[in-house]
């Protein structure tokens, strides 16, 4: 990756800029957006009466936690641990409120609490990781070989599964990696396979939701979800899938799911546009023209780490994409500024939302984590 590494240099160092004034600023809050006056939110704010799994149980609230971790990775300075634990504490209580959480523990407790055991070494982390890991692992439906997404909301979503769950994978990994115990890998690996079986279709193009019968297991259809509609190909899915099985198979070696992320890997480069913006859907119609700057990071972060896993020769594609990619981003959906306090604009949390182009924290996490992996600092914390 030397040939980009002189471009990430710069980006890296407009990064540290940013953050250092906008963590001092964010300090005590859990952040998801930004509002009009480029204010981050604060979900962690119990004087806001959340919906019930919007609030410090919202599955993005380890992102902001997450990029203090790649940050102290960077600098090795200690604020940013500092700051990092707030996020971690505060989101143990949801343990203690338990209604409301969710399959996306992994999201939540791998980029806080994993990265915070990883990078230091705090019992207490391992021990708020390790009950994050049980309750993503009750979710197991066994019949159907399928971790429930979501829980009751306005319909029966017991046989729910996403595509994005792929990554909460990563927190059972871990689990298994530390205690010696291998049912959570073999939860994990189960619930691969069967993504691999009903979510990937012959060209590499990937659906959001699939339902399987909660009794029997038997698949009963599968939903458009975030994306334009059923059959479609929300692109930030395809970037959940790709990425998600190239950590599947760096924590298992097992050779499907490297060819399956290798699979959803040419589809998505078949399919970047000219002009390097992601739309939010594949298959959305050019007009409108909604954008989704966060599946972009995604993606690129993905195909970063596929390359790693290919040999010399076949890597160089994936890499060129990839920073294709962050370029669009950093040179033109990028703030680097101090007007707003998050980095990537024009995201979109799903195709038929009526709001499209915001910020979201974990946009700034990929592309945060995407130009780090070009300089090859830090460790991968899923
Ligand atoms: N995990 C939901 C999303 O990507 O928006």
């Amino acid at each position: 990756m030397q040939r980009y590494e002189e471009w990430a240099d710069t980006i890296i160092g407009k990064i540290r800029k940013k953050m250092e004034w906008c963590s001092e600023k964010n300090k005590d809050r859990i952040p998801y957006r930004t509002d009009e006056n480029g204010n981050y939110d604060d979900r962690s704010d119990v004087t806001i009466k959340w919906r019930p799994d919007d609030g410090l149980n919202w599955w993005t609230n380890g992102f902001w936690g997450g990029i203090l971790w790649l940050l102290y990775q960077d600098t090795g300075e200690e604020r940013y641990a500092r700051i990092a634990r707030v996020s971690e504490k505060k989101m143990e209580q949801c343990f203690q409120d338990f209604y409301g959480l969710h399959h996306d523990v992994g999201f939540m407790f791998v980029p806080t609490a994993v990265a915070d055991f990883r990078l230091t070494g705090n019992p207490d982390s391992r021990r708020i990781a390790m009950h994050a890991a049980a309750i993503l692992a009750g979710r197991f439906n066994p019949v159907g070989r399928f971790i429930r997404a979501w829980n009751d909301l306005e319909e029966d979503t017991r046989g729910w599964a996403i595509i994005d769950c792929l990554f909460n994978l990563s927190l059972l990994y871990w689990a298994s990696e530390e205690s010696g115990d291998p049912r959570f890998r073999q939860i994990a690996m189960m619930h691969a396979d069967t993504v691999r079986e009903n979510f990937i279709r012959p060209d590499g193009s990937v659906c959001h939701i699939v339902e399987f019968d909660p009794e029997t297991g038997r698949k009963v259809r599968s939903l458009g979800g975030q994306g334009y509609g059923e059959g479609s190909s929300w692109t930030r899915g395809q970037g959940w899938a790709l990425y998600g099985f190239t950590i599947s198979f760096l924590h298992t070696g097992k050779q499907e799911y490297l060819e399956t992320a290798k699979k959803v890997a040419d589809y998505c480069m078949a399919h970047v546009p000219e002009s390097g913006i992601i739309p939010v859907d594949f298959r959305q119609p050019p007009q409108p023209a909604w954008e989704d700057s966060c599946g972009a990071c995604v993606i690129a972060g993905g195909l970063l780490e596929l390359a790693k896993c290919m040999p010399e020769g076949e890597r160089e594609k994936y890499e060129d994409t990839a920073v294709k990619i962050l370029r669009v981003i950093a040179e033109t959906r990028a703030d680097f500024g101090e007007n707003c306090d998050a980095i990537v604009q024009n995201c979109s949390a799903a195709y038929h939302t009526p709001e499209h182009h915001f910020t979201m924290s974990y946009a700034d996490y990929y592309f945060i984590e995407a130009i780090y992996k070009i300089k090859g600092v830090g460790r991968l914390l899923w």
